[in-house]
């Protein structure tokens, strides 16, 4: 396949930016999409020029970190893959391709691709875990019965890689979804009851602190979600911050 690339690169975050093109040749549709960078930028240091930098570490679609907005779709045209299990026979031969970075406020650019998304770690940091005393007295898993239900729902919502998707699809800039995830996977188990108040009050307030814009239920999140975490999850953030704060 020949391919064209307009790729964003940016030299900082003080840096303006701009889109490059580049012409690559030769690519084979069973290369993955972050394979096909890797061509482009060993071409670019053979020439002696600066490789394109983005973010991917597991390269199966765990890790969350490989976040980019291919043709005004965050992680490509596939659905419910990221980035890194997207694949070139998605593309035509002579297509032109828009490679960005996710863009939101609470997201700065750090270089090209690369986007800094701390403020998620500083989300989870403000609550996403639970106080269990683990030192010398464990528990067998199923020493507490959990309906199926529940604990399906719960394991849906932790499947949230924290990539980042879902703000970047946002009109708003919304992590609603995110958040979400992190709170219901907990909400919905008997451990994560202990700490259900704080932990939606918290989380929720450190989401405004970080500047992300508020859910309009558009729905755009949920589509372009690896993951496939569903909007119900917001529902149910709702419905928790609401009884905390009643409670309060
Ligand atoms: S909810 Fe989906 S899109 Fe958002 S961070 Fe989690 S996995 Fe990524
Ligand atoms: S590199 Fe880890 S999810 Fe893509």
């Amino acid at each position: 396949m020949n391919l064209t690339l307009k790729i964003w690169r940016q030299k900082n975050a003080d840096d303006k930016g701009k889109m490059v093109d580049y012409a690559i040749s030769n690519i084979s549709p069973d290369m993955s999409f972050l394979e096909m960078l890797d061509v482009l930028n060993e071409q670019l240091i053979n020439k002696g020029k600066e490789p394109v930098a983005f973010d991917h570490d597991c390269r199966e679609g765990i890790c969350g970190t490989c976040s980019l907005y291919i043709n005004g779709e965050a992680h490509g045209p596939d659905r419910d893959i990221t980035t890194c299990q997207l694949h070139m026979r998605k593309f035509n031969d002579g297509d032109t391709i828009y490679i960005e970075p996710f863009r939101a406020k609470a997201f700065p650019v750090i270089k090209d691709l690369i986007v800094d998304r701390s403020a998620f770690d500083r989300i989870q940091h403000a609550g996403g875990f639970i106080s269990v005393n683990t030192s010398g007295n464990t528990v067998d898993a199923d020493t507490i019965p959990i309906n199926k239900h529940d604990a399906d729902k719960s394991f849906d919502a932790a499947t949230c890689i924290g990539c980042g998707a879902c703000v970047a699809s946002c009109k708003n800039s919304s992590a609603m979804l995110f958040v979400a995830a992190k709170v219901s996977q907990f909400a919905l188990l008997p451990q994560g009851k202990v700490e259900a108040a704080d932990r939606v009050l918290n989380m929720v307030k450190q989401m405004d602190l970080e500047g992300f814009g508020n859910c309009t239920n558009t729905g755009a999140c949920e589509v372009e979600c690896p993951k496939g975490i569903s909007l119900e999850n917001i529902a149910r953030l709702n419905r928790e911050y609401l009884k905390a704060s009643f409670k309060g």
